[in-house]
């Protein structure tokens, strides 16, 4: 009997920890077999500020997740978040010189192509594979046995800041994990949700969490974009705290509850007191008007990464948005008045098992970081030339 792919894949959020247990089918399908998030104390815009409390959160949703699924992995794939993160191009053309493309030949192009300077304080996270060309033709799928002579790969690479990553994977060795590959959270919530002819066609895919916002680009099939703005939900609630005088937990309820961006509601509502017992009358308006703020602040953030790209038209699929924060109300109808594309809410797609646990948009990123390392093998026997180039990244990193 064929042996099972299992993959295990963890994601560090600023508000939960998020496990999954995958396995990948024969049909190309991951089947979710256990998959589990809880909530962290001691992490702030995406980075570890507590190593201790966050890796038992690790701990945590990783024994759950196991235990749904009966398995008891500990090598796993993991997210990496954070306004550190950013992508570097590479490319590189090699000559063929035996006349025909051998595997050596592209992993030599590859390798060159990923061969970047980063900052002193940076480090590679993960590569993206963004085409390769033969003979100066684009598009070219797999190269090995064609006749040519020329290769050229280009790459996205994706950086990090290294103390950052070190912390990552300090949790991660605390909690019992051995983190056998790494990527980028805003990549990893788009693969998690975005459909291939969206990719093809133009999107922007935006991931609110609590702590920060990945914004990610793509066209002709590839990304183009990767950035991360360090606000998410959790400044809507800390304003409606300070700006309303009420705990946060409070503050939290009345987010989820009453908060909307764009609307103008008159009326009071009542709420417990910071000090406990007595009662407190709230203004809608005065509710609205925080929140309003905030999200005006978060928009001109997420439009500057916008404006580093060019459009004629804009993105033809629109704008995907995931993330617990894109469950904001009226959030979609503002960002589609303010910049005329349409937007939608995306939900983790193309599973098996327990896919309806799985189907939140805050788990977005941990669906995708379970495909992620899925398509690219890491803990399999590769079946194809990329899955290969991939684990030799994978042993560079480790
Ligand atoms: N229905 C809702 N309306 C508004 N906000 C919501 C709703 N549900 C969840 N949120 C907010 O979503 C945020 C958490 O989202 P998510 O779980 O994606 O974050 P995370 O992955 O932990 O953080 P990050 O990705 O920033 O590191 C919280 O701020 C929470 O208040
Ligand atoms: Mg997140």
């Amino acid at each position: 009997m064929a042996k099972r792919q299992l993959v295990l894949a963890v994601d560090v959020g600023t508000t939960k920890v998020s496990a999954l247990v995958g396995e990948a089918r024969t049909d190309g399908e991951l089947a979710v077999l256990g998959i589990a998030a809880t909530p962290v104390a001691g992490m702030r815009r995406g980075l570890v500020f507590d190593l201790e409390r966050v890796a038992m959160a690790v701990r945590d949703a990783v024994n759950r997740a196991n235990s749904m699924a009966g398995t008891d992995l500990t090598q796993a794939a993991v997210a990496v978040n954070g306004e550190h993160l950013s992508i570097v191009p590479g490319q590189a053309r090699i000559s063929i010189k035996t006349g025909t493309i051998r595997e050596d030949d592209v992993r030599l192009a590859m390798l060159k192509a990923s061969s970047v300077s980063l900052d002193g304080d940076h480090e590679m996270v993960q590569v993206i594979h963004r085409g390769m060309s033969v003979d100066g033709f684009r598009g070219v799928v797999d190269p090995v046995g064609m006749v040519a002579k020329t290769l050229e790969s280009e790459v996205y690479v994706v950086s990090g800041l290294t103390s950052v990553l070190r912390n990552l994977r300090r949790v991660m060795s605390m909690a019992g994990i051995n983190p056998v590959q790494v990527v980028a959270a805003p990549r990893a919530s788009a693969d998690g949700v975005l459909a291939d002819d969206e990719k093809q066609l133009g999107v922007v895919h935006i991931d609110v969490g609590g702590g920060t916002t990945g914004v990610t680009v793509y066209r002709g099939g590839h990304l183009q974009y990767l950035g991360v703005v360090p606000l998410g939900g959790e400044s809507v609630t800390s304003d409606l705290s300070l700006g309303l005088g009420v705990v946060a937990t409070q503050a939290e309820r009345l987010k989820l509850e009453y908060a909307a961006v764009g609307v103008a509601r008159d009326g009071t509502l009542e709420v417990r007191a910071v000090s406990g017992q007595s009662v407190k009358l709230i203004a809608v308006k005065d509710l609205e008007d925080i929140v309003t703020a905030r999200i005006d602040e978060w928009t001109h953030l997420v439009e500057q990464h916008l404006a580093r790209l060019e459009w004629a038209k804009g993105p033809a699929g629109g704008v995907v948005m995931t993330g617990g924060g894109a469950l904001l109300k009226g959030l979609g109808s503002h960002l589609e008045n303010r910049w005329g594309w349409p937007v939608r809410l995306g939900a983790p797609y193309g599973l098996g098992g327990l896919s309806d646990l799985s189907k939140s948009p805050g788990y977005s990123v941990v669906v995708g970081v379970a495909k992620t390392a899925m398509r690219e093998g890491v803990k399999r026997e590769p079946d194809t030339l990329w899955q290969r180039v991939v684990q030799l990244w994978v042993s560079l990193w480790n």
